[in-house]
């Protein structure tokens, strides 16, 4: 893993291939080898790019409080270092919201757009309040805490079921996490804004991805996204939960790969 400093972090990250640019942006609270399937699947044809969110994996936290803005500055600086102008955007869930925020504020960086089991909208009260219990929870007990709150919530009752060990890898990374950095990530989630009028905005090719067992961004909210957004193709995988791109990572990789291909 190569390292990077970026607005004062330092960003832990791969970048594999050559080609097309495509970034992955990982979900909460996990980190980039979340996306090794993707790596592996896409390098031959696309030049990968995945990294730890500052305060995730092996990435540092730095002295800026977390935004989904920090973390679209992030994005941005990293692209300069490796003089990437413009990449294909690939976030699921806090990587959508995030990929949201580096859409608003360089459009013309991103090339297409995969927004996978994630959602426009922002949190409601009761959202935001479970977020701040849980935020004091991972700075009174370290990120361990996590792990039975999210793992019924991130994995769809097929994988639970019937293949465990991906649930396994994921406790995992969330044990590993870095309690300051997901605290952070939590009250950033919160505080997030809605993206919903920008939508119709959304002018490059996307795709919408969403497991039909996913709890926390159910398949009606990408729907409503697929609706507002031009021309954007909606792809419900299987079987699979909120982390689509591991629960079925064929179905998963397939759709990006047609999609991709299908451009102009
Ligand atoms: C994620 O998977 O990134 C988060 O759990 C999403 C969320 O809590 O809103």
């Amino acid at each position: 893993m190569k390292r990077i400093k970026v607005n004062g972090a330092e960003l832990a990250y791969r970048d594999e291939g050559s080609g097309e640019p495509i970034v992955f942006l990982h979900a909460f609270p996990l980190n980039q080898t979340l996306w090794d399937g993707q790596l592996a699947a896409f390098a031959s044809d696309y030049r990968v790019i995945t990294f730890d969110w500052r305060g995730f994996g092996h990435s540092t936290l730095g002295d800026r409080i977390l935004t989904m803005d920090v973390f679209a500055d992030d994005l941005t600086g990293l692209l300069q270092e490796l003089s990437i102008e413009r990449a294909i955007i690939c976030g699921l869930s806090m990587g959508g919201y995030a990929a949201f925020a580096f859409y608003r504020k360089a459009p013309e960086r991103v090339s297409a757009l995969i927004l996978a089991d994630t959602r426009s909208t922002p949190d409601n009260e009761e959202g935001k309040r479970g977020r701040l219990e849980m935020a004091e929870l991972v700075r009174n007990n370290g990120a361990p805490a996590l792990v039975d709150i999210m793992i019924p919530r991130l994995f769809g009752e097929t994988t639970l079921r019937n293949n465990p060990q991906v649930a396994e890898r994921v406790k995992a990374m969330i044990e590993s996490s870095q309690p300051e950095g997901v605290a952070q990530a939590l009250l950033a989630m919160a505080g997030r804004v809605d993206s919903t009028d920008m939508l119709p905005q959304i002018s490059c090719p996307t795709l919408i991805i969403v497991g039909n067992e996913d709890k926390l961004t159910p398949p009606d909210e990408s729907e409503k996204m697929s609706q507002a957004i031009p021309g954007s193709i909606l792809e419900i995988i299987l079987n699979a939960g909120h982390l689509t791109n591991i629960e079925q990572p064929e179905s998963f990789n397939r759709s990006v790969s047609d999609f991709l291909s299908s451009r102009n």
